[in-house]
C-alpha cells in the first residue's frame, strides 16, 4: 500500500435488460484503471450501481405488468450478473433505490433548499421522456431531443427549480483554472461552447406528474429529478448523509468519474454546481469517452452484429474480450465495433502474438528437463529487448496515468513482437541441437521468459484471468510478479523451472466463427422467452389469501380507446365497470392493439389500484394482459356473457 486513496466511478446504469457490449465498454475500462490502481498500492474505491427512478421504470414496469420495485430487482439482478462475468472488480455497488441512498437525496434536497439554491416556481418546457431530460427551446435539435432525437413534449407544472444559472461564472473559472477538470480536452470546448456559452439556466428539479422516485419531503407531491437523485450516488455511496458508510472524508473528492460523452453535461456542469451549492470538493476529472457504434449508427441488440456480451464472453472468453475493448479504440473517441474485427484482433495479438510467446517460450525449456541451467552466454543481440523490457513500465505508466489504455497496450504489444522476432532471430532450436550452444540456449530462453514475465505483470489489470496463468506457465511466484517488479530485469531464478499449460487463447477460424455467432445469436433469442417467464414468475413470493382478496378485479367492457397523445405506447380506455361512472384506465398495449381490436371486448380491470398519472392523463387501474412470449402481449378478455362489474376471484 502507498497510502494513498484513488476513488474512481462508472455511471450509474438504467436498469435494462438489454445491455450490449457498448454498455460494457465504461465498466471495463474503470475495472481495469481500478485494479491498476490497486496494483499500484492505492486503496481504491470502486463505485458502479444502477439509476433505477423515473417515468420511464414507472411506464416499463406497468407494460411488464409489475410493480417499479419488482421491475427493477429483476433487471438489476441480470446487470449484477453481467458485471460478475465481465470480472468486474467494483468495491460498492449502489442502487438509487436502496434506503439509505433515498434518505440522503432528501436531505441533499433539502439542505440546497435551505441554502436558496432550491425554489418554487413553475415549469415551462420541453421535455424529453425517453433522456428524462429538460430542454430550452434553443437546444433542441430540429425540434428534437438533442440527445436522442426523439420528439419532446411541453410540459408546464409547478416545480421546483435549482439555481443552475448563479453558476454560470464559477463554471468558467473552474474550467480555467482546471484545464484537465475534463478530458479529453475536446469536450471542454464543447460544453463550454454549446452549455455555458448561450447561458445557463436554472434547472426543474422535481416532478409531479409520477411518483416513482424520491419525494421531496417537505412536498411530498413532488419527487426529486432523476438527474439529481443519479449524480447524488458519488457522495451516498460513501455515506454522505445516511448511516450506512463511513468514509466521505476518506475518498471524497473521486479522483475520477467515468462517464460516456452524451452525459457530460450532467457531470460537468449540473453535478460540480450542486456540489458548489452544498459547499463541497470538486471530482478531480470527469472522463468522458467515446461510444462504440455500429455501421450505420448506434449500438442496439437488434442489429446485424452479434453484441451481446454474455455471447462473447462464452465464446472468446473474458479476457479477450476485456482486451479488445481497450485495445481496439482510443478511448477519448468513437468506435466502430464488428464481430470481424474483434476475431482477427484476438487472433493477431492474443492468439499468435501473446499466446505463441508464452507457448514457445515454455516448450523450449523442454530439452533442459523443464528447468534452466544457470550457465549464460550473453550476446550484443540481446540488448534490445533487454532495453525495451526495461523501460516498458514506465512508458506504459504514463499511458495509463493518463487514461490511454490503447497506448499502454501498444507499448506492451511491442515488446511481445519484438520478443518473437528475437526467437526468429536466435533459433533456439537450432542452438538446441548442439550442447556447446546450450549456454547460449539458455541465456536466449530466460530473456524471453523475463520479457514475458514484464509484458505478464502489466497486462494483469486488463486480462486478470490469464496473467496469474502466465506467470504459472513460466514459474514465477507472488514476490516476482507484484508491480514494482516490472521495473527490474532479471528477477526470475537463474534456474526457473516451467510448467506447460494449455494454450492461452485459441486460434480462431474467422469464416466459420461468423457464421457460428449469427447460429449462437439466435440460440440466445429462442431461449430468452422462457428465461423471462422463469425470472418475472421467480419475483412473486406466496402470499396469503387475504392478501389476494385485497386486489379487486371486476369485468369491464371497452366503450372508446384511443392513443395518448406523444406516448406511443399507451392507450386510453373508457370502460364500464357497471357503476355509473365510466372509469379511465391507460394501458401501455398500444405495440400490440390498436383501440378497434380493443372496443366492445370485456376484459378484467384491477379496480382498486390507486390512481396514477401515465404522460399527463390520469388511469384509474390496470387491465389483466399476459406476457405471451417475447415481446408479444395478449389482453385477457372474457366471455361476452359476463355482466358488466362482476367480481373475477
Ligand atoms: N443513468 C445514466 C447515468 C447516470 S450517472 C449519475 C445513464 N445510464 S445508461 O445506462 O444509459 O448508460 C450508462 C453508460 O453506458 C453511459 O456512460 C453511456 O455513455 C454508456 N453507453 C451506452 N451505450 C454505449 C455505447 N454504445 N458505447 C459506449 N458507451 C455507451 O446514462
Amino acid at each position: 500500500m502507498n497510502g494513498k486513496t484513488f476513488y474512481i466511478t462508472t455511471p450509474i446504469y438504467y436498469p435494462s435488460d438489454k445491455l450490449h457490449i457498448g454498455h460494457s465498454y465504461c465498466t471495463v475500462a474503470t475495472d481495469v484503471m481500478a485494479r491498476f490502481k490497486r496494483l499500484q498500492g492505492y486503496d481504491v474505491l470502486f463505485l458502479t450501481g444502477t439509476d433505477e427512478h423515473g417515468q420511464k421504470i414507472e411506464l416499463k414496469a406497468q407494460e411488464a405488468g409489475v410493480t417499479p420495485q419488482q421491475y427493477v430487482d429483476q433487471v438489476v439482478a441480470g446487470i449484477k450478473e453481467l458485471w460478475n462475468l465481465l470480472n468486474i472488480s467494483n468495491d460498492r455497488f449502489i442502487r438509487t433505490t436502496d434506503d439509505y441512498h433515498m434518505e440522503s437525496i432528501q436531505k441533499i434536497f433539502k439542505e440546497l433548499y435551505d441554502r436558496g439554491y432550491i425554489y418554487k416556481g413553475s415549469y415551462k418546457g420541453k421535455y424529453c421522456t425517453p433522456c428524462e431530460a429538460f430542454w430550452t427551446e434553443s437546444q433542441l435539435v430540429n425540434g428534437n431531443c438533442p440527445d436522442c432525437g426523439r420528439p419532446v413534449v411541453d410540459a408546464e407544472e409547478e416545480a421546483y427549480f435549482f439555481k443552475l444559472s448563479a453558476f454560470q461564472e464559477r463554471l468558467i473559472k473552474l474550467y480555467e483554472e482546471n484545464p484537465h477538470f475534463m478530458e479529453p480536452q475536446s469536450r471542454m470546448n464543447e460544453m463550454v461552447n454549446n452549455f455555458i456559452k448561450p447561458g445557463l439556466e436554472d434547472l426543474c428539479v422535481s416532478r409531479t406528474s409520477f411518483t416513482w422516485g424520491v419525494p421531496v419531503t417537505f412536498d411530498p407531491k413532488h419527487v426529486v429529478y432523476v438527474w439529481v437523485d443519479a449524480l447524488s450516488n458519488y457522495i451516498t455511496a460513501l455515506g454522505y448523509g445516511n448511516d450506512r458508510y463511513h468514509d466521505f472524508e476518506k475518498y471524497w473528492p473521486a479522483d475520477v468519474h467515468f462517464v460516456g460523452k452524451e452525459i457530460m453535461r450532467f457531470h460537468t456542469i449540473i453535478w460540480p454546481a450542486m456540489l458548489m451549492a452544498l459547499d463541497l470538493p470538486l471530482p478531480k476529472k470527469v472522463y468522458g469517452h467515446g461510444w462504440l457504434l455500429l455501421e450505420g449508427g448506434k449500438m442496439s441488440k437488434s442489429k446485424g452484429n452479434v453484441v451481446d456480451p454474455t455471447i462473447l464472453v462464452d465464446r472468446y472468453g473474458v479476457d479477450a474480450i476485456r482486451y479488445f475493448l481497450l485495445r481496439e479504440f482510443p478511448f477519448g473517441s468513437d468506435g466502430l465495433f464488428s464481430n470481424e474485427s474483434l476475431i482477427t484482433r484476438i487472433n493477431a495479438d492474443l492468439a499468435n502474438d501473446l499466446g505463441n510467446l508464452v507457448s514457445r517460450s515454455v516448450a523450449m525449456v523442454k530439452p533442459f528437463g523443464g528447468t534452466l541451467p544457470t550457465e549464460r552466454q550473453p550476446e550484443p543481440i540481446d540488448e534490445e529487448i533487454l532495453s525495451l523490457a526495461r523501460t516498458l513500465k514506465e512508458k506504459y505508466e504514463k499511458h495509463m496515468e493518463e487514461y490511454a489504455f490503447q497506448n499502454a497496450l501498444i507499448e506492451i504489444f511491442k515488446l511481445i513482437s519484438r520478443t518473437n522476432k528475437y526467437i526468429d532471430e536466435t533459433a533456439p532450436w537450432t542452438l538446441s541441437k548442439d550442447p556447446a550452444n546450450h549456454p547460449r540456449l539458455a541465456t536466449v530462453l530466460y530473456n524471453l521468459l523475463e520479457c514475458v514475465r514484464i509484458a505478464g505483470i502489466l497486462l494483469t489489470p486488463f486480462m486478470p484471468s490469464t496473467a496469474p496463468r502466465i506467470f504459472e506457465q513460466i514459474g514465477a511466484g507472488p514476490e516476482i510478479t507484484s508491480y514494482e517488479s516490472a521495473g527490474t530485469w532479471g528477477l526470475l531464478p537463474a534456474n526457473a523451472t516451467v510448467h506447460k499449460g494449455d494454450a492461452l487463447f485459441p486460434r480462431i477460424d474467422v469464416a466459420k466463427e461468423l457464421a457460428a455467432l449469427e447460429a449462437a445469436k439466435a440460440a440466445a433469442k429462442e431461449k430468452a422467452t422462457p428465461a423471462k417467464k422463469a425470472a418475472v414468475e421467480g419475483i412473486a413470493s406466496l402470499i396469503s389469501i387475504d392478501d389476494f382478496a385485497k386486489v379487486q378485479l371486476r369485468v369491464a367492457q371497452v366503450k372508446s380507446c384511443e392513443p395518448v397523445k406523444r406516448a406511443k405506447k399507451l392507450l386510453c380506455l373508457q370502460l364500464d365497470d357497471g357503476t355509473d361512472t365510466p372509469r379511465q384506465v391507460v394501458s401501455g398495449i398500444h405495440p400490440w392493439y390498436e383501440p378497434e381490436q380493443l372496443i366492445g371486448k370485456k376484459l378484467v380491470v384491477v379496480a382498486n389500484l390507486k390512481p396514477a398519472t401515465l404522460c399527463g392523463v390520469e388511469s384509474n387501474g390496470m387491465i389483466l394482459a399476459a406476457d405471451a412470449g417475447e415481446n408479444d402481449v395478449k389482453v385477457i378478455f372474457v366471455d361476452d356473457t359476463i355482466p358488466c362489474g362482476a367480481t373475477v376471484r
